[in-house]
């Protein structure tokens, strides 16, 4: 039994939702939060910004197909509409958007956005084209909500400087607005993804914040040399069997681009495999 929502409204049609953003826009800001749906309170949190900031608060949940590579997790992405609706109404959303991949993506669609060079380093290495599918979902989003605003998580820190930099390039007139990264008590980052974890790899996951870690308090220590920061980071990474690194990158935050000393600021960022589950993870190192 679909359950009724009071003040919160479920538009499904592009057109649908175009009209009533045309609409509200003239006299509302419209604060954005696009998802995946799954939600747990690092989306949540992106919600009571956008609510905070805005009039009018949409989110959409929708599994973005073209973002996905065909060895990806598409099909078994967790989902569950009713609970994320309810918790949304808890955070007093006024609008679901939540359309069919069909009328996103129709027989013949043939538009794609690539940010050339961003998406070249960290997750892009190994997902080829999956920001090209969050830049072309999220510019249709964009399209379709005509938000003032839209909030973005830190823990995807790739792909919030892709969206900034598309925005950028491409004169969007909309801000983004940047969310630090919602962790479980325990440290690690809350993401959908870790509803694959059984309880082991959830606990071998904890290395990834425990690496983290390490790194900051070497650099609070003084340590300034990216590749001994690197080197403890997978040391402690490895002090388990069952974590498999992927990467961990001490980059320019801005351009992503590895650097050899960290001067100012640097973005430490990594991605790891426990089991068959990818998580990221990242943290700004910042001069105090
Ligand atoms: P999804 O993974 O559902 O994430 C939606 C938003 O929630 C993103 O901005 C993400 O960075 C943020 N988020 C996820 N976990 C978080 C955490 N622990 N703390 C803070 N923010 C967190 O990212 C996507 O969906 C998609 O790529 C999307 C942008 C919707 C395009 O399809």
């Amino acid at each position: 039994m679909p359950i009724l929502f009071t003040d919160m409204k479920i538009v499904k049609t592009i057109q649908e939702m175009q009209a009533l953003s045309e609409d509200l826009r003239k006299e509302k800001r419209i604060g954005f939060v696009p998802t995946m749906g799954y939600l747990h309170k690092g989306h949540l949190s992106l919600v009571k910004k956008a609510r905070e900031l805005g009039d009018i608060v949409v989110v959409s949940i929708f599994v973005n197909p073209i973002q996905f590579g065909p060895t990806e997790d598409l099909s078994k992405y967790p989902r569950d509409f009713q609970k994320d609706a309810t918790l949304l109404e808890e955070e007093k959303t006024d609008i679901i958007f939540s359309p069919d991949s069909k009328e996103v993506y129709p027989e013949g669609y043939s538009t794609y956005i690539q940010v050339k060079e961003l998406e070249n380093y960290l997750c892009g290495q190994s997902r080829t084209g999956h920001f090209t599918g969050v830049a072309t979902v999220v510019a249709k989003l964009f399209h379709i909500v005509k938000p003032h605003f839209a909030v973005f998580g830190q823990k995807d820190y790739q792909q919030l400087r892709i969206i900034e930099k598309m925005v950028k390039d491409l004169n969007m007139d909309i801000e983004i607005v940047p969310y630090p990264t919602v962790r479980e008590k325990d440290g690690l980052a809350m993401s959908s993804r870790n509803t694959y974890l059984n309880p082991a790899e959830r606990e071998k996951a904890l290395l990834i914040y425990a690496s983290i870690k390490k790194v900051e308090e070497l650099f609070k220590k003084g340590q300034r040399k990216a590749s001994t920061l690197r080197d403890e980071a997978m040391k402690v990474l490895r002090s388990k069997d069952g974590v498999d690194i992927e990467y961990v990158s001490i980059c320019n935050p801005d351009t992503l681009i590895e650097v050899d000393q960290v001067k100012n600021k640097a973005l430490l960022a990594i991605a790891c495999r426990v089991g068959k589950t990818r998580l990221i993870d990242n943290i700004i190192l910042m001069e105090a």
